[in-house]
């Protein structure tokens, strides 16, 4: 596969055009629980929000926590444009966003992905070896929880990035 037309690059809070491309992708990839764009433009102001770009389109993101001093970053989502998926733009992505965080002088990521997602783990596990560390159950029927996907269980899943220099 050819890269050289595909770009990452952050997606600033006030950006709200691509903010709404953006929004497009999630709700394609996440339906209800996908974010909007003012609920992405905070992730851009607290954290990070990266926008894979194709020939100047948005056709993927990626948003990125870290809290200070705590030598790492949680991976909170990461979607490719439904109609651009299996073209290795996932692989391409979740590669910058590792690039990004080692920079940054991260030393480990980690995230959560529902364990029926079999694409999505097979770009972390088989991919980036990424590791389970945890499974959080799913909440089951509950008031508190009535949407369908916190029913699911989800893993924890986490990579080393770099060792401590001691
Ligand atoms: C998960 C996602 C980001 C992967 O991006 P992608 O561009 O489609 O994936 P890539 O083409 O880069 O492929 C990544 C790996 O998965 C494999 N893969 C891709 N599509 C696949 C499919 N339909 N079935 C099986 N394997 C598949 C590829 O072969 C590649 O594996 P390899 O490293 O062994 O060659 C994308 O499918 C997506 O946005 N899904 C919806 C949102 C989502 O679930 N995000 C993750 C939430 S935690």
């Amino acid at each position: 596969m050819t890269q050289e037309n595909l770009v990452v690059r952050h997606v600033q809070p006030g950006d709200w055009s691509a903010l709404y491309e953006l929004s497009k992708i999630e709700l394609d990839s996440f339906g209800k629980d996908g974010l909007t764009p003012l609920n992405l433009s905070l992730f851009a102001r607290g954290g990070i929000l990266l926008g894979l770009f194709l020939d100047g389109e948005i056709v993927g993101e990626a948003q990125l926590l870290s809290r200070a001093n705590s030598g790492g970053a949680f991976l909170f989502g990461l979607a490719v444009a439904q109609q651009c998926q299996g073209r290795g733009y996932g692989k391409f992505l979740l590669q910058q966003v590792i690039e990004e965080l080692k920079n940054e002088g991260c030393q480990w990521v980690e995230l959560t992905v529902a364990a029926e997602n079999e694409v999505a783990r097979h770009l972390y596990e088989n991919s980036f070896g990424f590791r389970q560390i945890a499974l959080i159950p799913g909440e089951g029927d509950s008031d508190l929880s009535p949407d369908a996907s916190s029913d699911e269980p989800r893993l924890v899943l986490r990579k080393e990035l770099c060792k401590a220099v001691l």
